[in-house]
């Protein structure tokens, strides 16, 4: 394949017009065994129904679909693609059979809009196409040719089994998985990652899967080169995994990431030097007695930050306690482990600060605070907290026929009234609200103060990756969440937090005398009056109203400015793919041939409910709610095609 130039895009443009039956179609592709299922009546599984469903189709083309788009596509995008993961189960399990959001192969989502189209120069119009593709993953490749191989997440999590069914449910899927091979369980469908020349898609158990872009097919699997050794598969199938969240320092180019693993010593750490292929450090991290889940983490340009959120597997403790095999154990502190970028386990010790349990899932920004001699002495980190693994996420199965599903929140908790957030009163929070926070970790005296940034419930945080880790960086954009008893989880609009407005207020008060510090064990916070206050005066929200859900926005930042000053932190876009609810009757897709969900692209400077979208595209296609996010550049695209056609890999 040639590079996507204009002549490129030409080429292939003049393609399709010679064959026009592949314009605008998709189909269940050749290689995918498994039939869409066509359903009647709804799964009764929240992350099985409505626009959690998964789709079977795949785009015909290397260049996918055309999409009409209303407004103007910012000059920023051009060249380049936007792309998403998700979990899309191949196989639908049956509704007394464990499943959890977490669970299903991986599909990547991508809107590729063309430098330009024939008979246009660079200075026309913005084109958008659409194209998804399966992460074809060893684990997509198993559960294509003899079912789901994959020990569901929904049964790990499960609290409503009875031991000998969990283990006997769990048997069949290791026996499974020992029969066919599996020797990867990474599926691709949690995040995505640029390194070097080449897309990953990350799954935190498993090996990352290199795909192309950006025709989003599959390269295969990839290791990272260890002291200029090529490295392969272990026995066990997640002794080289990668979080889903690798952080990208664009200081250094280096990228740094962490991984836990089935065997001691559980968990290590690792730096991928700038040229995106050979590992300069991995180091294990002391301080793990088991397996422990952990998802996200933080690094500043001094130092990483390792969450040991006490989400562990340890089937017999857990069991014998709370009936599950991975739990998250509220009774413990939550741990913060801070290590140097370049850790060394015989040389530096891991700093392990303690705050009061909770749960999180993602970071933002994080940044050093140095004295005026220019050294570290306190580390930041923003992060969405919650008081537990969130119920919305955590359902599984339905014990017996017309039984109801398992999971979600209690009926006492249903009936609670909670409090607002910004008092330090968690306990009386909302258990299953993601509340972005702000956590100081102070090196020279220990202390550990956390501090609420927003009264409302939001995840998959965002920035402007090009501040990353500076102390100035001001904007965290979220996904509202809305809980809604019984349903997925999904976003209903974009927030927009001013982190340094809190904490101008927090200085204010601190010099005032009257800041609250409720349970006197560093909860730093402003008060829910105060933060309330702050909210309306700073923060901004854009609700995407009627019946549309989304997920994740993406922030792209602005091209360079021509009189080469610099940019501001907010000149950017936010991408969001958004799906009209209405579309969906009983929990079931009402036409399924004529479906639609578009691409929102907001000016990130205007985010509130009197700005709308600049651009809309309309992708005559349904795409599920999914996970994360990325924006492949236009050089990166010619990057990673360069480096295919070198390999010479058929994409
Ligand atoms: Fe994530």
């Amino acid at each position: 394949m040639a590079i996507p130039s204009k002549e490129y895009y030409n080429e292939n443009h003049k393609d399709k017009k010679s064959r026009p039956e592949t314009r605008g179609k998709s189909s269940v592709p050749a290689d995918v065994k498994v039939k869409p299922e066509k359903r009647t009546v709804a799964h009764r599984h929240p992350y099985l129904s409505g626009n959690f469903y998964p789709v079977f189709e795949e785009t015909v083309g290397e260049d996918g679909i055309e999409c009409e788009v209303v407004g103007v596509i910012p000059e920023s995008l051009r060249g380049s693609q936007y792309i998403r993961t998700g979990p899309n189960s191949l196989r639908i399990p049956e509704e007394t059979v464990a499943h959890h959001f977490f669970d299903g192969e991986g599909m990547l989502h991508g809107v590729y809009f063309p430098p330009s189209i024939e008979g246009e120069d660079e200075t026309g119009p913005i084109r958008a196409r659409y194209m998804n593709r399966y992460v074809r993953s060893d684990s997509f490749q198993k559960a294509n040719k003899y079912g789901n191989v994959m020990l569901s997440v929904g049964l790990m999590m499960n609290g409503g089994r009875s031991l000998i069914n969990i283990l006997k449910q769990a048997a069949v899927s290791i026996l499974r998985s020992v029969i066919f091979r599996v020797t990867n369980i990474g599926n691709g469908n949690t995040g995505l990652a640029f390194i070097g020349e080449r897309l990953l898609a990350l799954h935190e158990a498993g090996v990352p899967i290199e795909m192309a872009v950006p025709s989003l097919a599959t390269v295969g699997e990839f290791y990272f080169e260890k002291e200029g050794q090529k490295r392969g598969k272990k026995f066990l199938p997640n002794q080289e995994a990668s979080t889903a969240h690798p952080k990208y320092d664009p200081n250094t180019g280096e990228t740094v990431f962490f991984s836990w693993r089935l065997l001691a010593p559980f968990a290590y750490y690792s730096v991928i030097a700038a040229d995106g292929l050979r590992t300069i450090w991995e180091e294990p991290i002391p301080g793990f007695t088991r397996p422990t889940m952990m998802h996200d983490f933080a690094i500043t340009p001094t130092y990483s930050i390792i969450l040991n959120l006490n989400y562990t597997l340890d089937p017999i403790k857990h069991y014998s306690k709370v009936k599950t095999l991975i739990s998250f154990d509220e009774t413990k502190p939550a741990r913060f482990g801070i290590i140097p970028r370049h850790f060394n386990s015989k040389r530096d010790k891991v700093l392990w600060f303690e705050t009061r349990s909770c749960h999180m899932f993602h970071t933002a920004n994080s940044w050093d605070e140095k004295d005026k001699d220019g050294n570290v002495v306190a580390v930041y980190m923003t992060a969405s907290r919650s008081e537990r693994f969130v119920s919305y996420i955590n359902m599984w199965e339905a014990k017996g026929e017309g039984e109801p599903f398992g999971g979600g929140k209690t009926p006492e908790e249903l009936r609670r009234q909670y409090v607002i957030p910004g008092d330090g009163d968690y306990a009386n929070q909302d258990p299953d609200g993601t509340y972005l926070s702000l956590f100081r970790f102070d090196l020279k005296t220990m202390e550990t103060r956390v501090t609420t940034l927003s009264t409302i419930s939001s995840e998959f945080p965002m920035i402007n990756w090009d501040w990353f880790m500076r102390p100035d960086l001001r904007y965290i954009y979220a996904a509202k969440m809305d809980i809604v008893p019984g349903t997925g989880m999904k976003s209903g609009g974009i927030l927009k937090v001013d982190i340094r407005a809190v904490m101008e207020k927090q200085q204010q008060m601190l010099k005032d005398g009257g800041l609250k510090n409720l349970g006197g064990d560093g909860r730093w916070e402003i008060g829910s009056e105060s933060l309330l206050q702050v909210e309306k005066e700073s923060h901004r929200m854009h609700l995407f109203g009627g019946s549309y859900g989304g997920n994740e926005a993406l922030f792209v930042p602005n091209l360079p400015r021509a009189d080469g000053k610099a940019l501001e932190e907010d000149e950017g876009h936010l991408l969001v793919y958004v799906y009209d609810e209405s579309q969906i009757e009983n929990g079931l897709v009402a036409n399924p041939d004529r479906q639609v969900t578009e691409l929102w692209i907001f000016d990130a400077k205007k985010i509130g409910q009197e700005h709308q979208p600049l651009a809309k595209v309309k992708i005559p296609r349904r795409v599920p709610y999914g996970f994360h996010g990325l924006h492949v550049t236009r050089k990166q695209i010619e990057l990673n095609l360069h480096h295919l056609n070198r390999r010479s890999v058929p994409v």
